[in-house]
């Protein structure tokens, strides 16, 4: 047994529980699981495992024997016995679709009686998929109420998020993509940093709700991915192209494809190949009769994200509005399907006075489809653009910075305190201009 085996309880011998508890006993750490079902109870108890998953009776078995895991249905001593508890309680779905809590209040609030019932600090994990806010306003509550004590003062409360999948659920516990430990405030952590001393892959220590955000994040994009592959591998076996040949290729980029790239929060994309193509999927797919909701879902997603500028900007009931960057991206003149023009008629719709600067755009230099892609959505876009920085930041009242390539001591000298600074493009931090009092990111 290592120097830092600690003494666990764990409350809810599911999937999450059972895993949790037979691999943490695996890793010296002294174990109790607790269940409001007795049968799981005693079938740990007599060394067995409650639920069916590769490697887990054995490892189950193992740490029985070695007197490291054991189980009761009497929340109170198992508190007594741990100073670590984990919650790996249901959190099942109502008909709607709304996430049912009432398996954690209900645990939070026994767990409390025992927490008041014992004088030493105890630290509280819960495991469950909750939504972002969820430890804060059930769990924190529930605990307090019931024990009568202060979470941050007489006892922690972390939030860690389960990323093991069933049928490989112990090989992911020991081997998981990373660890995400929440908080609100660090030193909660210290216990928890002690249980997963032999943890490989990153540990990351956050937030309560970074760390509820980043499992349903991580959930939504696996399941984002697996219908994407679906639709179109659909796609392709309806046009006779051989589909596992186009996976092949397509996941060996692990630049542009199978990695961060685009995976940043920002403005629209645009431009003259990306909307194009869609609908050029799209289209064929009509053809053949073929139903693909998620391909066909992104350019609406698109123009709601262009019109969550537009309201972004009208909330703030200015009419002058200074807008950096007119193509779709820095270091180009292209405007055709450029967000940032959609946006600017939509703002001109609504009556605002719009100018623009855009160091790559001269309309004497624009030409062919270009030109003609920017005279007929907004024929005297000639009246809006400047050449000046200084003339559009100076007569705005909302700063829209639509373009990364602006300079940052040139844009904080011309600013002035009282107006308001929108970014669509998500500038990193080291490149947005100081002594904005108001700054606006569209999605961060
Ligand atoms: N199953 C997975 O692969 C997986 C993976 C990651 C995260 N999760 C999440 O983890 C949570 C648990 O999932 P699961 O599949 O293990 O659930 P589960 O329904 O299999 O197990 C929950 C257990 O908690 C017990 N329980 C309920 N109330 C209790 C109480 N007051 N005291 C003690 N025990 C109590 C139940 O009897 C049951 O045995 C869910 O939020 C789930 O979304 C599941």
């Amino acid at each position: 047994m290592g120097m830092n085996s600690r003494s666990v309880s764990i409350f809810g011998l599911g999937y999450v529980g059972s895993v949790t508890a037979a691999c943490l006993a695996h890793k010296g750490h002294r174990v109790i699981g607790v269940d409001v079902n007795p049968d799981k109870v005693e079938m740990l108890e007599a060394g067995r495992s409650p639920v069916i998953e590769a490697q887990l009776d054995e490892l189950v078995a193992e740490s029985h024997q070695a007197g490291r895991l054991r189980a009761t249905t009497d929340t109170s001593a198992a508190l007594a016995q741990s100073d670590v508890s984990f919650a790996c309680v249901g959190t099942p779905s109502h008909r709607n679709g709304k996430i049912d809590v009432t398996q954690i209040e209900h645990v939070c609030r026994e767990i409390g009686r025992g927490l008041a019932a014992k004088n030493s600090y105890h630290t509280i994990v819960l495991r469950s998929t909750v939504l972002p806010g969820t430890t804060q306003s059930v769990v924190v509550p529930a605990l307090e109420s019931s024990s009568q004590k202060r979470a941050g003062v007489d006892f922690a409360v972390c939030y860690n998020p389960e990323f093991m999948r069933e049928g490989t659920a112990v090989a992911d516990f020991f081997e998981p993509p990373y660890t995400i430990l929440g908080a609100e405030a660090p030193q909660q952590l210290v216990p928890l940093r002690e249980v997963y001393g032999w943890v490989p892959g990153q540990v990351f220590e956050t937030s309560l709700a970074v760390a509820e955000m980043a499992k349903y994040v991580s959930n939504a994009f696996h399941a984002l991915k697996v219908s994407f592959a679906n639709e179109v591998g659909t796609l392709a076996k309806q046009l006779g192209v051989d589909t596992e040949a186009v996976i092949r290729i397509f996941t060996s980029d692990t630049r542009l494809n199978i990695s961060r790239a685009y995976l940043s929060p920002g403005f629209a994309f645009g431009g003259s190949c990306l909307p194009k193509d869609l609908r050029a999927l799209e289209f064929r797919a009509n053809e053949l009769d073929l139903r693909l909701p998620l391909l066909k879902a992104i350019l609406p997603s698109n123009a709601e994200h262009v019109e969550r500028a537009v309201e972004t900007i009208l909330h703030s009931s200015k009419k002058k509005i200074g807008l950096l960057g007119l193509s779709f991206k820095a270091g180009t003149d292209d405007l055709r399907e450029s967000p940032q023009v959609l946006l600017t008629k939509r703002l001109i719709g609504e009556g605002c006075h719009v100018r623009i600067w855009d160091p790559c755009v001269s309309l004497g230099h624009l030409i062919g489809s270009n030109r003609q892609f920017i005279d007929q959505v907004i024929p005297h876009i000639g009246s809006l653009l400047w050449t000046s920085l200084e003339e559009v930041v100076g007569a705005a009242e909302v700063v829209v910075i639509g373009t990364k390539s602006v300079d940052r001591a040139e844009l904080a000298a011309l600013l002035r305190p009282e107006q308001i600074v929108i970014d669509l493009v998500h500038l990193e931090k080291a490149a947005r201009p100081e002594g904005m009092t108001s700054y606006q990111g569209l999605c961060w």
